[in-house]
């Protein structure tokens, strides 16, 4: 039988061969019931999960190391992604500390790097109106960009109080946005009245909090330029709920950005993803969040003509025209 509930493994090859002898296990049916199976594949599974953070650990080092020993600088950055799928096992990169990682829902600094570098030059100045841990404020610094952060719960000096419904910047002011917003209750965030992540993504309340902070993200841009935004979908109670694709809709048929593409980045660290979770997914047939999408949008030019705009849609109306009375998410379902 594995050593499940024996003491940890110390060495490398002593855990990969633990997950060995967990799966040999597993395979031969040498369990004696649902829940022996449960707690040999849950102990494998976080060993394995450990393992792939040792490796990951394991190649920075040996780049750095060589770049060392040939006299180069450290190779701490990270790569430019050339594709749509984006996939990060630690949080942060690099000597200085991006963020928090132990703050929930923090942002992987990878993230924040790529949309840097792609759409903004040194001296730019980006913003994010909920800046939690302020991952996006270090990886700014770090890459010469002037950076305000924002947050309704501040957590640290150089993050402001501020809702991002009503932004104290001027029009066309800010050269991108990173946001990486609530996706409903799922996270106590704080306790604070008007903090977004208390209300539920089932709700038109939600929905409508986050057009207003689009709006004034579409304000504040200047035009041409990008905004990313961060989300994930919901699955609560036997209900999938579409947070992203309701999101995607509203930045685009709703406040009128114009779509540049769509990312997907893995879901790693929830804290569904245990080997329980992973068991209860296949066992009540439902599946775990398993990536979060990644929206770019641009605001569209001053000059571009209606023919470049994005297609409309007949529901809804024009957001320069409309009511502001008539604002609610429920009218463009
Ligand atoms: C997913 S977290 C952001 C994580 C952050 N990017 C990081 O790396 O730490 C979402 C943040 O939105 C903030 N928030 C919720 N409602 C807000 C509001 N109305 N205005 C500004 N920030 C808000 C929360 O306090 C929380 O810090």
């Amino acid at each position: 039988m594995p050593p499940r509930r024996s003491k940890r493994a110390e060495s490398a090859a002593d855990q990969l061969q633990e997950a060995i002898d967990a799966l040999g296990a597993i395979r031969r049916g040498r369990f004696t019931d649902d829940d022996d199976l449960d707690a040999i594949y849950r102990h494998a599974l976080g060993v394995v999960r450990k393992l792939g953070g040792r490796v990951q650990r394991l190649e920075r080092d040996l780049r750095n190391e060589r770049a060392n020993a040939v006299g180069e600088p450290p190779d701490n950055k990270p790569v430019l992604e050339s594709t749509t799928l984006w996939d990060y096992p630690v949080q942060s990169y690099g000597e200085n500390k991006k963020g928090d990682s132990r703050y929930q829902g923090v942002t992987p600094a990878f993230i924040i790097y790529n949309m840097v570098q792609r759409y903004t030059e040194p001296g730019d100045l980006v913003l994010d109106p909920m800046c939690g841990s302020g991952t996006t404020i270090d990886v700014c610094h770090e890459e010469k960009r002037e950076v305000i952060g924002y947050d309704i719960n501040p957590i640290r000096d150089d993050i402001q109080r501020n809702d991002a419904r009503v932004i104290p910047l001027q029009d066309d002011s800010v050269d991108m946005v990173f946001i990486d917003s609530p996706y409903g209750d799922n996270v106590d965030y704080s306790e604070h009245p008007e903090n977004i992540g208390n209300l539920s993504a089932e709700q038109d309340d939600f929905y409508d909090a986050l057009a207003e902070v689009a709006e004034e993200l579409y304000r504040v841009l200047k035009p041409g330029k990008t905004l990313g935004w961060l989300i994930g979908d919901q699955w609560v109670k036997r209900r999938f709920t579409p947070v992203g694709f309701n999101i995607y809709t509203m930045l685009t048929e709703q406040i009128g950005f114009i779509p540049v593409d769509a990312i997907c980045v893995t879901r790693r660290n929830q804290s569904s993803n245990t080997g329980l979770w992973h068991y209860r997914a296949l066992k009540h047939n439902f599946y775990l969040r398993g990536y979060k999408h990644l929206f770019i949008v641009r605001k569209p030019e001053r000059r571009e003509t209606i023919d470049q705009q994005p297609r409309t849609i007949k529901v809804g109306i024009d957001r320069h025209t409309r009511n502001p009375e008539s604002r609610s998410w429920r009218k463009y379902k």
